[in-house]
């Protein structure tokens, strides 16, 4: 069964709790968090403070989408905060294995992610040790971009070799998803859909979030 993560950068920052405590109510599975540091990508976001105000709100596991460089200065901060995974970019340090080994032994999930021009070649030293693998579809930074049909190969990369060692770590993609899109990334191997704008203008979040489940890996029959 695919999860649907909304995530809160399409929110309305004014009423973050309410509009987290909301997405319980649309049937969505998780809550995909933001943090951006203006260095690894060229916009701010919320820190591990604004996590910890919104935790309460929700009972949904926190997908933590770490946008900074050198992740493993604040893993023990996010982690704290309420994080369930906690996603780094294998871009952003040369310390991945560290990394994902601290994730863990603070007892979160630990997830990796590559940027479209990052081949998915890069992630080889690594998949055998994370619990997720997050793919972007645009280029980090802002919601509202069009999605990259150029990095659909990869999720059938990661399917491929994901079902090749039978692990069964999660395969999300981030960055502009909706309907059409969705449809093309669980066909090739995602469980995971994140989506900002696409679902927070919906006229029904829950409506829009019920046809995505209907989407089905064609090995799922
Ligand atoms: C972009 C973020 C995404 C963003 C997606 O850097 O990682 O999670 O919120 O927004 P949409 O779904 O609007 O493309
Ligand atoms: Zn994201």
């Amino acid at each position: 069964m695919i999860k649907i993560a909304p995530s809160i950068l399409s929110a309305d920052f004014g009423r973050l709790g309410d509009e987290v405590r909301r997405l319980e109510k649309e049937s969505a599975d998780w809550v995909h968090v933001d943090v951006m540091d203006g260095v690894f990508v060229p916009n701010i976001t919320i820190g591990p403070g604004v996590i910890s105000a919104i935790r309460p709100y929700t009972t949904l596991p926190f997908d933590v989408h770490l946008m900074i460089v050198e992740p493993g200065r604040y893993i023990e901060q996010f982690a704290e905060a309420g994080a369930d995974y906690i996603t780094v970019h294998v871009e952003a340090t040369d310390d991945i294995r560290d990394t994902i080994a601290k994730v863990h032994s603070l007892g979160k999930k630990a997830g990796l992610s590559l940027n479209p021009e990052t081949p998915f070649e890069d992630l080889l030293p690594y998949l055998d040790d994370i619990d997720l693998l997050l793919i972007m579809t645009v280029h980090p930074g802002f919601g509202g971009q069009s999605f990259m049909s150029e990095c659909v190969s990869k999720i059938a990369q990661a399917r491929e070799y994901f079902d090749s060692t039978g692990s069964d770590a999660e395969i999300e993609v981030d960055g502009g998803i909706n309907r059409r899109t969705a449809k093309v990334c669980v066909e090739a191997g995602a469980t995971v859909l994140a989506a900002g704008s696409s679902l927070f203008k919906a006229a029904s979040m829950e409506g829009e979030i019920e046809e995505w489940r209907k989407f089905t890996f064609p090995g799922d029959g």
